[in-house]
């Protein structure tokens, strides 16, 4: 994995030449995660956000393995980045309208709610998202390569 770091260390940008490698990322990603996060995981279809998604996991402590809640909208894991129990969700807004659409469904109590959540397909609700939300976005590039970008309010994160 080639990472270009900033000065002050920040982790803002990646290239990632399979899936195991952006599995790496997304462990990395999740020391940094506390209570309360959001990322919203960008990127068109298999881009790679479901992939990163189940490496955010590994690092997060979850023991089951992470799959694509495309039907279901959102999936409930539970997370022990520190040994307490914490809620990670992982939600795909693919087939949402809008932030109200989330809302309807009680969206707000999740990305409100303490826990981390995992938000694919961002875009669809981008109006619901809080004001603190990681952006995470992912860029096909050939077949196997994949260039990944975190950011918060427009600058490098962490
Ligand atoms: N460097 C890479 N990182 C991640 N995935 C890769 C990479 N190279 C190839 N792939 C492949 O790309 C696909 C990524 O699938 P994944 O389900 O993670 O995408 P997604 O962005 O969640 O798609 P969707 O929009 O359908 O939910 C997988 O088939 C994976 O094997
Ligand atoms: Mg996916």
């Amino acid at each position: 994995m080639t990472i270009w770091t900033r000065p002050g260390g920040s982790l803002a940008e990646f290239y990632s030449d399979s899936p195991g490698e952006t599995q790496a990322l997304g462990r990395r990603i999740a020391r940094r995660l506390g209570p309360g996060q959001v990322l919203a995981l960008q990127g068109g279809l298999g881009a790679g956000k479901t992939c990163l998604a189940q490496g955010i996991a590994q690092g997060l402590g979850v023991r089951e393995e992470l799959t694509s809640p495309t039907y279901t909208i959102v999936a409930e894991y539970e997370a022990r980045p520190g040994g307490a129990p914490l809620p990670l969700y992982h939600i795909d807004a693919y087939r949402l309208s809008g932030g109200d659409d989330f809302e309807a469904l009680g969206g707000r109590d999740l990305l409100y709610g303490g826990g981390i959540c995992l938000v694919e397909w961002a875009d669809r609700i981008r109006d619901a998202l809080p004001a603190g939300t990681i952006s995470v976005e992912l860029e096909i590039c050939g077949e196997n390569g994949r260039i990944i970008r975190v950011s918060a309010g427009g600058d490098p994160w962490p």
